[in-house]
């Protein structure tokens, strides 16, 4: 009776004084270059497969700014997803790895779903979203979540999948496989869905908006998806990248030695390997794995659009913002590469795409560089929540602030200027001895520029840009796939010099003054 009175009264508040706020739909797959068909056309230097097909993601787009150079900040799952939910980089959270908790090394930071539960909304989670385990507290960060609401994990990938994960690098399920043990982005698009049937009424009525997360584990390794997917990419039509080699030039910090694929499933360890750059591996295993990877995608694209659909069906397109994203990039053989791990384009660059009703309703395509930092203040400005300030240098202490900017005044008007270099890093540990080599890494809208210096650990988290190892130079309007280091070339020298001192001068000498 008192929750009803409570009701009530809200109700006549809000039909007298609310302003109808917009609930968030947060989704990010894993792994995810930018293999979609919407962000493709001719003056697209990074077109992939040429006939991908993600028909929702391509219908979402539509009504979405599209982010085609957006860039996250450590192209690895864990940092990647704690820098962009606390809107902070990697020398800020201190995490680098898979296993640190930004609370733990970091400082005790709001992330973007936390911000939202303290402006009112009823804040769920479920898949993928922080990396799991000790890198979110054992909990998910919990503290970021309505205290009602329990994250959601797929039960049938912790009970069945997790075992048979580490077998096949990629496989096929049947409908009987999948009606015995549905597949874990299954379950999680069926959560979601419920989840959103259950939020409705509420939501619709104003009375509590939600900020709803839901992370896909596709297209990460394993490739496991239902066989239906395999029949829009045959393979005859599956190529090899064009460049199955290592930049020219390229310094030995800029390699990750395909760890993660070759020693993670047992089909492909038993092959042997090598670690070392322009390792051969047989045509037909690199075009079924890009082929699995594809299909995958289209997986992904499938229950992205079930969610939207139920979305509609609800009536809640025109009250939810919706964003899609993913950690970072992938290689998938290009310069002799699989996963990620790396500071080359391909591991960095990622989609970016939001739809906001009344804001980008007309759809909007946008080549500016953009930074997986700026999601944070973005989606708070498109809320209408207050905003956040920037970051002070130290900021430890400083429960909320962002290192990035809010991208709504180039979603309503694409013709003013952005950023114009982004950063990104990655860190190569060389032993006791020599400890931590950090690659920084820069963006610009014709280079990429690259400098392994000695990392200044615990306490600073700071570069020593004195003691160089290598650098990478590679220019975009000549070599968009990054296969030659020019950083060595005579005729390049005053333009390395510049990038070194935008380089060393950092994200905050970008900050629209
Ligand atoms: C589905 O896959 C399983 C496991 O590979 C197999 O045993 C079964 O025969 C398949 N069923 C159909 C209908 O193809």
């Amino acid at each position: 009776m008192r929750q009803l009175t409570y009701i009530f009264l809200t109700l006549v508040i809000c039909v007298l004084s609310c302003e109808s706020r917009k609930n968030v739909l947060f989704i990010v797959s894993d792994d995810l270059r930018p293999e979609i068909a919407a962000m493709y056309d001719k003056g697209n230097p990074y077109q992939m497969h040429d006939k991908m097909y993600t028909p929702h993601l391509d219908a979402f787009a539509e009504r979405s700014a599209v982010f085609r150079k957006a860039y996250v900040q450590q192209a690895i799952c864990g940092p990647s997803r704690a820098s962009f939910m606390t809107g902070r980089r990697p020398d800020t959270t201190h995490v680098y790895n898979l296993d640190d908790y930004f609370r733990t090394v970091g400082g005790d930071f709001t992330t973007i779903p936390q911000y939202f539960k303290q402006q009112g909304y009823r804040t769920l989670g479920m898949g993928k979203i922080f990396h799991g385990g000790s890198a979110s507290g054992g909990n998910y960060d919990k503290v970021s979540w309505s205290d009602d609401e329990e994250f959601f994990t797929s039960p049938s990938d912790k009970k069945y999948w997790r075992k048979r994960f580490k077998m096949r690098s990629w496989a096929v399920v049947n409908k009987t496989m999948e009606e015995e043990h549905p597949l874990g982005d299954q379950e999680i698009t069926d959560h979601a869905i419920k989840s959103l049937r259950r939020l409705a009424p509420t939501a619709k009525l104003g009375l509590e908006n939600f900020f709803m997360a839901v992370g896909f584990r596709l297209p990460h390794l394993p490739f496991v998806f239902p066989g239906r997917f395999l029949k829009y990419y045959p393979k005859e039509t599956m190529k090899m990248p064009s460049n199955p080699y290592a930049p020219k030039d390229m310094p030995e910090y800029a390699w990750h030695g395909n760890g993660e694929i070759r020693n993670g499933y047992a089909d492909i360890t038993l092959r042997g390997f090598s670690k070392e750059p322009n390792t051969k591996w047989p045509e037909y295993l690199v075009k079924n794995l890009r082929r699995a990877y594809y299909a995958s995608v289209s997986y992904v694209d499938s229950l992205f659009g079930k969610i939207m659909a139920e979305l509609d069906r609800l009536g809640l397109r025109d009250d939810t913002i919706v964003m899609f994203g993913s950690d970072h990039g992938y290689e998938l053989y290009e310069h002799s590469a699989w996963c990620k791990h790396t500071n080359f384009e391909i591991a960095t660059r990622t989609p970016l795409m939001i739809r906001a009703p009344g804001v980008t309703d007309k759809g909007v395509m946008s080549d500016h560089l953009v930074e997986y930092t700026d999601v944070y203040s973005t989606l708070v400005e498109l809320a209408g929540l207050p905003a956040l300030p920037t970051c002070p240098k130290d900021s430890s202490k400083v429960k909320a602030c962002t290192e990035g900017t809010s991208l709504v005044p180039v979603m309503k008007n694409p013709n003013l200027p952005g950023k114009q270099s982004v950063f990104m890093q990655y860190p190569r540990n060389r032993g006791p001895r020599i400890g931590t080599i950090m690659g920084y890494s820069m963006r610009t809208e014709r280079y990429r520029y690259t400098e392994w210096v000695k990392f200044n650990g615990k306490p600073d988290f700071t570069p020593n840009w004195f003691l160089l190892f290598a650098s990478e130079l590679y220019d975009h309007y000549v070599d968009p796939d990054e296969n030659v280091n020019r950083a060595g070339v005579q005729a390049y020298a005053s333009v390395k010099a510049q990038l070194s001192k935008t380089l060393h001068a950092g994200w905050r000498a970008q900050l629209p003054s």
